[in-house]
């Protein structure tokens, strides 16, 4: 498959075209942001990790009964996807309390939620991501009341799905970000990526971060924890 024109560029990933108007080209950098883009830096080897990862976790929940936008791995980095349209929500899961959550509703990092938590956020940098609840995403048009079922749907059962995989791992999964999108006959499928970028990884021993949360705080060790969870689920 070709890489043609490039289509888009964010902060962690860019999209090229390919002769195939339903299908393009995902290319992951190393570059990471945090805090909106106000902190920019470099988690070598991320990208790397982050396709092979993401591309096994979305092959494992497609076998599980899932549609995900994913079709061929074609590089370390760069992975042929179906094109969509994403929709503009950020949907995030949580099982235990952890970042925004613990500032918003003053819970102590770690404590076991009852139930797990879905959140949307409307997906705008110049607003800056803000939490939006499912009438405010209806409103603005964001998505369907239908398209919004689906996507609830789909979150909880990938937090079941991936939970137990993970802890398979000694990895528990404190929350996640989800990006859905839609194909041209507007089928609901996931979309973007599932990474230590996106997910907050616990070692379920230790509980030592092996995320994100390492380079969003200045933690160090980014590098070494990204390639551990590689390591953990692809043996390698
Ligand atoms: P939060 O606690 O900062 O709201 O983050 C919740 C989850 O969403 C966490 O696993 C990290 C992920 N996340 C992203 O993937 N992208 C983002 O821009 C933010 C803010 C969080
Ligand atoms: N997406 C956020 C940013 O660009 C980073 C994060 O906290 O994951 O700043």
């Amino acid at each position: 498959m070709k890489k043609l024109e490039q289509l888009y560029e964010g902060k962690a990933k860019k999209v090229f075209a390919t002769e195939d108007p339903a299908l393009v080209i995902v290319d992951y950098k190393d570059d990471a942001t945090a805090g909106d883009g106000a902190k920019k830096g470099t988690i070598r080897g991320k990208g790397v990790v982050n396709n092979r990862l993401s591309n096994n976790l979305m092959k494992m929940l497609e076998e599980k009964g899932i549609p995900t936008h994913f079709v061929e791995e074609l590089s370390e980095r760069e992975t042929v996807v179906k094109k969509v349209e994403i929709v503009p929500l950020e949907v995030i899961v949580r099982n235990v309390a952890a970042g925004s959550f613990t500032k918003r509703l003053g819970v102590a990092e770690g404590t076991v939620l009852k139930a797990p938590t879905l959140e949307f956020s409307y997906k705008n940098d110049d607003l800056h991501d803000p939490l939006i609840n499912h009438y405010h995403a209806l409103a603005l048009e964001l998505a369907t009341q239908e398209e919004i079922d689906t996507i609830s749907d789909y979150a909880f059962r990938i937090n079941k799905i991936l939970s137990e995989y993970l802890l398979g791992f000694n990895i528990r999964l404190i929350d996640f970000k989800l990006e859905f999108g839609r194909l041209a006959d507007g089928t609901i499928v996931l979309a973007d990526e599932i990474s230590p970028d996106t997910c907050r990884f616990w070692d379920a021993t230790t509980g030592a971060h092996l995320d994100k949360d390492l380079f969003r705080r200045d933690l160090g060790g980014e590098e070494e924890a990204y390639k551990e969870v590689m390591s953990r689920l692809l043996g390698e």
